[in-house]
Formats: structure tokens, sequence, C-alpha cells
């Protein structure tokens, strides 16, 4: 199932993440700390830092941090059991074998072999290509635009003719049916048994981020139908977690990812020097995808086709990205179908011109609103502001929302002010439907309370582990089961039974979670800032802590009480009053010892 504790730890201490995290990103001394450019988000001046005392590393631009296990997983794309097999490889660590358990290494054993099932076909299709039998296929290609070093680039091949050569191909090398079908190349049929799924198509092989072949595209050279086969999902081919061209589009020095539907279009972006193009593959973009572009970036310019369809998955695309935190654009085709067509037909500093005009994602969900409303009816003109005033509402930050307010009046020839009222006029409303209790604003002020709440045990994090001495006067006050966040609570009993043993090691809990998300989550845990210097500043601000977080840990659990359970009531009761006792007499001395 996984190594265990003391090899993952050994591990990770014969390999010390300043030397680790060079070989990947220049680092430069500063104070007790190194300092680089972040290699998770763009930017100009180093906001990067690793830490050798912690062993832990943190951006403070986008929030990535983790130990040297969360760096390869962030970077290198392993998962938790790849990054410490890297490492240990690295520092001459032997890993024992038994530690998996059978099923584990089972599936791994099985993903293994279905890539390499995947390369030798994709090394097959690609030398087909180039055989007599693929001059077609090759002049299709061609025909398209396209040159030698991007047919190379995106490894595309030729499945031909026959319906059973790859098939026999594969059986030559001992691969049995039955890892064959699990590899999604083959049809199955009782008739005809397996057979090869793709043939007399152009191949599109379908890579991930660290470009391995996970899947195929195959498109017939002309009009037959269907346009496009691809691959079904597979143990190793999850459509809606990876992105056709990204690993090419990762490494690219332009500044943002371009979002466009086809492979074609990535390919014919690519060879024109806009290798920050990806596709999704043949789905809708979802909100994996979503997550996986704003590892790499900070902007996407959605490039869809001009068609309805195109518009209308833009729409769908723009809140995913937004929500988590990418600034988006539309990018116009006009009077072109697609990427590829713009570039053949129009060429790339054309294209480039449209990159640079690109229309705010908000402004393009604005547009295409006043399209289903009449403006020359005065009802259908009230309508669309109304609609418009309840999309600005949404805005939480007041300068933001006066901006688009104003950039909005002057573009659908309103004054702003008119358009002001309404949005005041309709947030007065929302908040007054239910008379007494104004339930926008008191969800809001829940909201506010529940971010407190985990901000408040955030912070004792922080305090825990950076002042491990006061754990031991901490204890009579706050356990774990004061934190609500169950993240946090885990991480607070890790944190009491290392102090328990006698060591307080943060970048050893990071160990436990396997999941670069929440190992990144855990790390930040530990870089709250706590800049305070003297001693009674800190008890101040310890005791503030202390008080907020018992506060709320008393009342949710008093609100979830079941309220026959007179010993749980009594027991909050005094929890109650040694809260009080707390807030009156302060923390004891001598809690910084
Ligand atoms: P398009 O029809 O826009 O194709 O489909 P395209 O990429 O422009 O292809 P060309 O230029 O005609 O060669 C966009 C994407 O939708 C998926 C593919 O991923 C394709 O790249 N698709 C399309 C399919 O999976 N199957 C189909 O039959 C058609
Ligand atoms: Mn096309």
């Amino acid at each position: 199932m996984r190594y265990s504790d003391d090899i993952i730890e050994e591990v990770r201490t014969r390999n010390d993440i300043v030397d680790v995290i060079s070989g990947y990103v220049k680092l430069q001394r500063r104070g007790s700390s190194y300092f680089g450019l972040c290699p998770f988000h763009n930017e100009k001046s180093p906001s990067f830092s690793v830490s050798p005392g912690k062993q832990m590393y943190y951006c403070f631009g986008c929030g990535a941090g983790g130990n040297v296990y969360t760096f390869l997983m962030e970077y290198e794309n392993y998962s938790f059991q790849e990054a410490v097999k890297a490492l240990a490889d690295r520092a001459g660590v032997r890993l024992p074998e038994i530690e998996y358990s059978r099923e584990a290494r089972a599936l791994a054993d099985r993903k293994a072999l279905l890539l390499e099932i995947n390369k030798q076909a994709a090394r097959y299709f690609y030398a087909k290509l180039r055989a007599p039998e693929g001059a077609a296929a090759m002049k299709y290609l061609t025909g398209r635009g396209l040159d030698d070093d991007t047919i190379r680039k995106f490894g595309l091949g030729y499945s031909d003719r026959y319906n059973n050569d790859l098939y026999r191909y594969l059986k030559k090398q001992n691969y049995t049916d039955e890892v064959l079908k699990e590899s999604g190349l083959f049809n199955i049929d009782e008739k005809r048994g397996i057979y090869d799924k793709f043939w007399n198509r152009v191949i599109f092989p379908i890579m991930d981020v660290n470009s391995r072949v996970i899947g195929f595209g195959g498109r017939v050279m002309g009009d037959g139908k269907p346009k496009y086969l691809n691959s079904p999902e597979t143990k190793i081919f999850d459509k809606s977690r990876n992105l056709y061209g990204l690993h090419a589009a990762r490494s690219s020095r332009r500044k943002n990812l371009i979002i466009c539907e086809g492979y074609m279009d990535v390919i014919s972006m690519h060879q024109a020097g806009f290798t920050n193009a990806v596709a999704s593959l043949g789905t809708a973009l979802t909100s994996q995808q979503a997550g996986l572009l704003k590892r790499y970036t900070d902007e996407v310019l959605i490039m869809y086709d001009s068609d309805d369809a195109g518009v209308r998955a833009a729409l769908r695309a723009i809140p995913m990205l937004r929500a988590v935190g990418l600034a988006t654009k539309v990018v116009s085709l006009k009077p072109h179908k697609d990427p590829d067509e713009f570039i053949r037909q129009e060429g790339k500093e054309a294209f480039e011109e449209r990159l640079q005009k690109a229309e705010n994602s908000f402004l393009f969900e604005i547009r295409i609103l006043q399209a289903g409303y009449d403006m020359a009816d005065p009802q259908g003109k009230s309508d669309f502001f109304h609609e418009v005033a309840a999309r600005l509402l949404k805005f939480e930050d007041e300068i933001e929302r006066n901006s688009y307010l104003e950039t909005v009046a002057r573009l659908y020839n309103v004054q702003a002010d008119m358009l002001r009222k309404l949005v005041n006029r309709l947030a007065l409303k929302g908040a007054g439907i239910s008379g007494i209790i104004e339930p926008k604003k008191s969800r809001e002020r829940k909201q506010e309370k529940e971010g407190g709440t985990e901000k408040a045990q955030k912070l004792m994090l922080t305090w825990m582990t950076s002042y491990p001495e006061i754990l031991g006067g901490l204890e009579k006050y706050i356990s774990p089961e004061d934190f609500t966040n169950p993240l946090y609570r885990q991480v607070a009993e890790m944190v009491e039974d290392q102090f328990r043993k006698g060591e307080v090691n943060p970048a050893r809990i990071i160990n436990h979670f396997e999941d670069s998300e929440q190992q990144k989550k855990v790390a930040a845990l530990f870089h709250e800032q706590i800049a305070l210097d003297t001693e009674a500043e800190k008890k101040k601000a310890l005791l503030d802590v202390v008080c907020n977080m018992k506060e709320s840990s008393i009342a949710g659990r008093l609100s979830g009480l079941d309220p026959t359970d007179l010993a749980g009531l009594q027991k909050l009761m005094e929890e109650k009053k040694k809260l009080e006792a707390l807030r009156r007499n302060g923390l004891p001395e001598g809690v910084f010892q």
C-alpha cells in the first residue's frame, strides 16, 4: 500500500531540499533561506523560498508549498509513490518491495504495461506514416500545412488499411489478449474477435504533461464519419484530467495559455510559434482541467470555434476558470472557423493581433447576454440592464465592480448613475426579502465567521509548529477536537504526537499526505506569518487565537449537540467557564519557555 513512515522519512532527510530544488530553479541565498523565481506561476521577481532549516519550500506569490516530495509531485506530476522512488534512487536508498499491497502493486504494474503498449503503438504508427503505405497520410498532413518538425514534435502517425496489423504486431511481442483489450486500442466483437480500433486514419498520440502516451485520436483523411475516433478512457487515460499539447505548452515562454477545441488547432498554433496552446480531449472543459491549467499559468485565453457551440462552450468554461482563480479572456476568430483556419488564411501576425484584442470574459458574457434581448423594446432593454445589475452585484471587490459598471455603462449607452442605482436597489431588495432578517447579509456573515474560524485554526497550527515550547502549556486549553476542519484536526493530532515523542517536525508531517493538493494546504499552515517581537505581544496574540478558536469550537459543538445529551452539555458548559476564566486571567507565566 505504501512505504513505512520510517523509510519515507529516511528518504526525505537524505535528499536536501535545497540541493533537489536547485536542479530545477536557480536559487540565491538571502538570510537563512534561498529565493528564486517560482516554477509554479509566472513572476518577474522571486517570491519562491526554500528553507534549509525547515526543509520546506513556499511561494509567497501563489501559495505553492510543501516538502521535497511535494515539489516533485507538483513539478514532475509524480504520484507520492513515484516521488518517493525518484528520491530514493537519487540518494541511493533501497526501497523494500513488499510494502505495496498486492492490489496496489498489480495496479501500478498494469498501468506501466498499458503505458508501454501505448508507446509501442505510437512508434508503430509513427513508422507507418513514413513507410510507403503512409504516403497518402503524409500527403494529407503536409497538405494541411504541417512541416516535418511539427509532425515529429507531436509524434503524428498513421494506422494502415488492415484492421489487425497493430494487433498482430503487439501479439508478436507477447502481450496477452487480456491486457490488449484493456488498452483501448482494439475492438472486440463476438464474431470477429479482437481487431484494431484505428485503421486508415492519421494518428494523434495524446500525451500527459510528462510526455507519456496515454491515448490516441485518429482522423479520417477526408470527409468520412466519424471525423475523429478517440481511445476510450482506460486506467491510464482520464479525459477530464489531461489536456492535449500541455506537455509542450508547459514550457512555453508566452505569458498565458490558450485553450482551444481541436488537436489540429493546437498543432497549427504551435507550428506558428504559439506554443502555449492546449485543447481538451473532445469533451467540454472540466474543473480538473481548469485546476491543471492553473498550475502552469494565471491567465487563459479561450479560443473556441466561431460557431454557436463555441460560444456556449466559452460561457460554460469562463466560470470554471474563474473558480480556480484564473483570469480569462475570449479571442474572436471571426470570420474564420477555428485557429487552424485562421492561421492558414491570415498568417501569424494577424493571429497575434487577435490575441492582443482578446475580450475581457465578463464583457464577453454581457455582450452575448445582450443578444438575447430586444433592445429596441423598452421592456427588453430594462430586463437586460436588470440582469447586468445582478451580475455586477456578484463582484465582491467594490473597485472592481465599479470599474466594470462604468465600462458597461459606456459600452451600452446608459448613465453610470442609473446603473449604479439599479445595482443598489437590487442589493437592498435581495437583502429585504424576509422582512427582519436580511438573508444575503446573514449568509455573508456566516461565511465570514466560518472563514474566521478556519483562519484561527490555521494560525494556531502555525503557533504550534513555530513555537513547539508552548505545546505543554497549551494542552490544558486546546485539544485536536477543537479543530473543526478535518484536515487541520489531523495535522493537530500529528503535531501533538510528535511533541509527545520529543520532536516537532513539520516537513515530516507532510509525508503523511499523499495528495499534493493536501500537502500544499498543510504546508501553507506552517507558513502563516507571525511577526511579533516581544514576549508580551506574543502572549497577547496567542491568547486571542486560543480564545477565538475555543469559542467557535464550543459554539459549533453546542449547535450539533443532541438535546438529550446532558453529560455533553455539562462538559461544554465547563469548557465555557474555563474559557471565560482564561479570558479574564490570560495565559499563565512562562508559556514561551
Ligand atoms: P472539430 O470538428 O472542430 O475538429 O473538433 P478540428 O480539430 O477542427 O479538426 P479538423 O481541423 O477538421 O481536422 C474539435 C475536437 O473535437 C473532437 C476532437 O478532439 C477534435 O479535435 N472530435 C471532433 C471528436 O472527438 N470526434 C469527432 O468526430 C469530431
Ligand atoms: Mn479545424
